[in-house]
């Protein structure tokens, strides 16, 4: 393939071909090393892991939770870190003795509410690279139990509150924790995404799904069946505490006797990740994507200024502020325009009585709807988004949508491909590079396709930067690291035929923003995907999330396993040197 762009001096290391072997490959000069798994111990007293399936709910309540998916590295010191880790989904599969999709029991139930929420565990350095350390006082688990509160706007509405809580402000436990954030005042964000899996109907649902339940995707039946032994989850007894899940929690890894703090200002839609970001004015500034198809992306203004060292002043910032929704015009050229942020406030834009919304907190729980009558842009699936610290550039993963292009969803500047079944990475420029400015122009880094199978003209190709062996659909997880190297992981079809063809195994690729070469650094085991990206404070250990190996039933992820394994990857450059170097 003909190169269309400059050579990049920020990527030295040669890329490598896709694959479909069971196992991670990675970059020549690199090494990649499996951390930790799914069900290794997290303190001294955890009881061993079983491959058969055997370990018990309180087994898993102490051990690594299943599907890790974003995470982020906090610094104790030099030598010691905490590792805080979403456990997004079980892998019912495989959890289960009984290798069903459904638990049975009430004990199943329990097990599988425990495998999800939040790990939080210490690293210790050690010469062979880092360690888990379990005697560590930070070491905690939250699952789908843990007592959490709820702040913001929507804390004590009407529509929050269950025969469990009459108070609408304590709910137990976070799941569907998708990707996340860090906020500089050294907490975690967990972002809850598709919380509608764990609700169902014990009867019939008839006609008791309503729209504003149904725009959250609410089925009859859940997709684990927890509600059929935890009433909580059944919708037919507990319609409310469905409003209590689609948040961004906020959790302190330093105090594991904190409570976990939903923060409602962000408001409710299936949370991607959270994209935090200081701007020049001192304000802080959330990027958030929600991913189902023809969702919107948003962003979060705090009304007060972020104060260095004030823990006390910071950790109400997230309660306090605007939330926007983006809209992208097209431009004269195809894939560029510019775009406005649209304020979700109650009394503006339609956000009256008249449709619906009778307060602000109304607006946070509720945030699908109000964004649609606001005029929001329906987007491809926004994934993560990521800030270029070099730039200020923003961008943001649109995975795919195969449904664009149907009468609900008419191809737009942004979302421009009928049938989408590869995504694109758009990015945009707030105005005056200002986090907080109202408007942007925006541009995409890269449309994906498939070469192997189209020509340059047809738009399925992708974008010039493609080409056949670096060729992927679905693109998820997104960082920059600190040099201004862009990084993105697939979580796509893995079938490698058909519309797939030569793009093999899920994988992920690192890239220069400003030249658009992409090269391929690491390629997952069978029916995996990667997500999650993190360095150490140093640049010289990264850390790669292998997600649900073998969801296909193909795969022994990663030692030869009897049941695969969800584990975290440490990743080092074999001379020591700066990752992505
Ligand atoms: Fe959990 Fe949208 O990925
Ligand atoms: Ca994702
Ligand atoms: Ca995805
Ligand atoms: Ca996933």
């Amino acid at each position: 393939d003909k190169k269309a762009f400059k050579i990049s001096k920020l990527l030295s290391f040669q890329s490598i071909p896709h694959s479909t072997r069971d196992a991670v490959t990675i970059a020549e000069g690199y090494s990649a090393e499996v951390l930790i798994s799914w069900g290794d111990g997290l303190f001294a007293d955890s009881a061993k892991f079983h491959s058969d399936g055997s370990n018990t709910a309180a087994d898993q309540q102490r051990q690594f939770g299943d599907s890790n998916d974003g995470m982020s590295l906090f610094e104790i010191n030099n030598d010691r870190l905490l590792l805080v880790v979403n456990h997004e989904s079980p892998n019912a599969q495989y959890l289960h003795k009984h290798g069903g999709e459904l638990v049975t029991s009430g004990e199943d139930t329990l097990k599988s509410q425990a495998s999800v929420g939040i790990s939080v565990v210490e690293l210790q350095r050690s010469q062979q690279g880092w360690r888990v350390n379990t005697a560590s006082k930070y070491n905690r688990r939250l699952t789908a139990n843990t007592p959490m509160s709820i702040s913001g706007p929507a804390k004590g509405h009407a529509q929050l509150v269950t025969k469990e809580d009459a108070s609408g402000s304590v709910v137990k436990g976070t799941f569907a924790n998708c990707s996340n954030g860090q906020t500089p005042w050294g907490t975690y964000l967990t972002c809850e995404e598709n919380f509608d899996d764990m609700f169902g109907y014990s009867s019939q649902a008839g006609d008791k799904i309503t729209d504003e339940m149904a725009l959250y995707g609410v089925a009859e039946k859940s997709q684990y069946g927890w509600e059929k032994f935890d009433s909580r989850f059944d919708l037919a007894k507990n319609p409310n505490e469905f409003n209590r899940f689609g948040w961004v929690v906020e959790i302190d890894p330093f105090d594991p006797t904190s409570t976990p703090i939903k923060r409602t200002a962000l408001g409710r839609f299936k949370h991607e990740n959270a994209a935090v970001q200081l701007a020049k004015n001192g304000k802080m500034v959330v990027y958030m994507g929600d991913d189902e198809r023809g969702e919107f992306i948003y962003k979060f203004v705090s009304d007060e200024r972020y104060k260095e060292g004030d823990d006390r002043h910071n950790r109400q910032l997230l309660d306090h502020g605007t939330l926007y929704v983006a809209v992208f015009d097209g431009g004269k050229k195809p894939h560029t325009g510019s775009g406005k942020w649209l304020p979700l406030v109650f009394g503006q834009n339609g956000l009256t009585p008249k449709n619906g919304f009778h307060s602000q907190a109304d607006i946070c729980i509720h945030t699908r709807k109000a964004a649609r009558i606001v005029g929001g842009t329906d987007m491809d699936r926004p994934e993560w988004v990521a800030v270029n610290p070099k730039t200020g550039q923003v961008f943001c993963t649109l995975t795919n949508n195969n449904k664009r292009g149907s009468d609900k969803l008419p191809v737009n500047a942004a979302n421009p491909r009928e049938k989408n079944l590869y995504g694109q990475i758009i990015r945009w420029r707030e105005q005056g590079d200002d986090h907080t400015a109202l408007s942007f122009s925006w541009d995409m880094f890269l449309i994906a396709g498939n070469p192997n199978l189209y020509p340059p003209s047809d738009p399925r190709h992708g974008s010039s930067n493609i080409t056949k062996a670096l060729s992927f659909n679905s693109p998820d997880g997104l960082a920059f690291d600190r040099d201004g190297r862009i990084w993105f992981e697939t979580d796509g079809k893995y079938s490698n035929t058909g519309d797939y063809l030569g793009q093999g195994n899920n994988q992920m690729f690192v890239g220069d923003p400003e030249t658009g070469e992409i090269r391929r650094f690491m390629t997952g085991p069978k029916s995996c995907e990667l997500t999650g990206i993190c360095w150490t404070p140093d640049d010289k250990t990264m850390l790669v999330n292998v997600q649900h190996p073998g969801e296909a039933g193909d795969s022994t992820f990663p030692n030869n396993s009897p049941r695969p394994r969800s584990s975290v990857m440490m990743i080092r450059k074999n001379d020591g040197g700066t990752i992505g170097s």
